[in-house]
């Protein structure tokens, strides 16, 4: 069975990769909302791969793993933690020795080529989950069978950009939209087709 490879994105109004505070962004509840549930719980059966880049993978390290959840964290993150634990990770580095998180692996090098060695491993589906710059690299390699994008409300003016120069246009289908309850929007697109990945 083919894997799919689905890049999840979370962006300001002005493409940067950044979690700002808006009215609503610290509302919790015991449960997911549509958001969280379309980029992970609804997929925790057939994703069995999770991308990051280094500094994403240590971020999620050191705030999702379960030994970093707090007691009083929403029960849905634990299920979240839990399933980040388990799942094969493959943090993208150059530099990094050690993971220091089970169930995770280095991998360096052109990233077509660690895409097609994944893509023939047995497993599940793929998330590539950040940060900017490798989704960056994904879209203009055109890697991923689908994105999800989460739009947040806000014009922040600074971090990391997701969207640089590139050589070409990317056109992607959009497969799905919807408003969220604090302002943000949901979209999910799908590519028009996965490249040689050589651009
Ligand atoms: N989903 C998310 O995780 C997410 C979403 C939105 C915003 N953010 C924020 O964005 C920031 C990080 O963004 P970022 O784009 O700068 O970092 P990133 O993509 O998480 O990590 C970049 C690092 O990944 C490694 N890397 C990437 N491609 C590689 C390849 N093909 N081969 C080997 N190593 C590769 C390099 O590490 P080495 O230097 O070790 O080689 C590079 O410095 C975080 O502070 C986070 O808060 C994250």
């Amino acid at each position: 069975m083919t894997r799919k490879i689905t890049a999840n994105l979370y962006m300001t109004l002005d493409g940067r990769g950044e979690f700002p505070k808006y009215p609503g962004s610290d509302v919790t509840s015991d449960e997911a909302d549509e958001f969280f549930r379309a980029f992970w719980t609804s997929r925790y059966k057939d994703v069995t791969t999770v991308v990051m880049g280094r500094r994403s993978f240590l971020g999620h390290r050191d705030t999702h793993s379960e030994r970093a959840r707090k007691p009083n964290d929403p029960k849905f993150m634990f299920e979240y933690s839990r399933f980040l634990d388990r799942v094969d990770k493959v943090c993208l580095s150059r530099r990094l020795k050690d993971t220091g998180w089970e169930n995770s692996r280095i991998m360096k090098g052109d990233l077509s080529a660690i895409v097609r060695k994944l893509l023939r491993e047995k497993g599940g589906n793929i998330i590539i989950e950040g940060g900017p710059r490798l989704i960056q690299e994904v879209l203009r390699r055109d890697l991923a069978d689908d994105y999800w994008f989460v739009l947040m409300p806000v014009v922040y003016g600074r971090g990391p950009r997701y969207w640089g120069t590139l050589k070409e246009q990317r056109t992607l289908k959009l497969l799905s939209a919807s408003s969220l309850e604090w302002g943000e929007v949901l979209l999910h697109y799908a590519s028009r087709g996965r490249a040689s990945g050589s651009s």
